[in-house]
């Protein structure tokens, strides 16, 4: 059996995870690669549906809050639908996987952001996702402010144009934030390996450069 290679994307909202896999999966299928993408939440019909709830600042109005071991128990429940039903059949076919945020936003969010703890939530990867790690994770780091600022305008502009709702999260305050990026700084420390750091603010093209060629030199090893 053939075996893809898996690649996640991390950071804070606004740090350009998305603007950078829509970059790298175009790169890579201009090599004649083929690529499967996907964001979590989401990525399946049962994790759109999760997305929607978590996601949507209206959920609190609705169905009256989310407990945070609950937020974190739909956040596992989706990335399993997405494991079972894209992630490991695309890599067994040989694809390159790239998904918008995987357990290391679980860790971050859930467990430094919400203050489950790490633990918990390394329990839960191993229990639900068997411990499957990507290869490589690029997390995108840029100082905390420009991302925050960027992410909640791109926000109240699809409130506007779209009616989709996803500042559930965005209306946490700075210190939610600094707890998750924190964290963030943790995991890249402690999985050296896997995880590749990109902090510094530069273009767009600058980046997508530095992620082509760290992917590049993982994928030839
Ligand atoms: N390096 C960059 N310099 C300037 N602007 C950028 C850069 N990268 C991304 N942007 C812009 O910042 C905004 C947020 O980028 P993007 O949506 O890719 O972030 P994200 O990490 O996916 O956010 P979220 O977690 O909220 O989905 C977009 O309008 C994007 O065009
Ligand atoms: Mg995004």
């Amino acid at each position: 059996m053939s075996r893809g290679f898996f690649i996640t994307f991390e950071g804070l909202d606004g740090s350009g995870k998305t603007t950078q896999l829509r970059r790298l999966a175009a790169a890579l299928e201009a090599e004649g690669l083929r690529v499967v993408t996907l964001r979590q939440p989401g990525g399946t019909a049962l994790g759109d549906r999760i997305r929607s709830v978590l996601l949507d600042s209206r959920t609190e109005s609705e169905l009256g809050g989310i407990a945070p071991t609950a937020e974190m128990a739909l956040m596992f429940a989706d990335r399993a639908q997405s494991l079972a039903h894209v992630i490991h059949p695309a890599l067994a076919e040989g694809a390159v996987v790239l998904c918008d945020r995987y357990t290391d936003s679980s860790e971050a969010y859930q467990g430094a952001g919400r203050g489950l703890g790490s633990e918990r939530i390394r329990a839960m990867h191993t229990a639900v996702c068997d411990g499957f790690q990507p290869e490589l994770t690029i997390l995108l780091l840029p100082p905390l402010e420009g991302s925050l600022a960027r992410a909640r305008r791109r926000n109240e502009r699809n409130v506007r144009t779209r009616g989709t709702d996803e500042n559930r999260f965005e209306r946490e305050g700075d210190e939610f934030y600094r707890r998750i990026y924190d964290q963030y700084v943790e995991i890249a420390r402690r999985d050296s390996e896997r995880v590749v750091t990109i902090a510094e603010e530069a273009s767009i093209e600058t980046i997508a450069e530095r992620i082509r060629a760290i992917v590049r030199e993982r994928m030839a090893q």
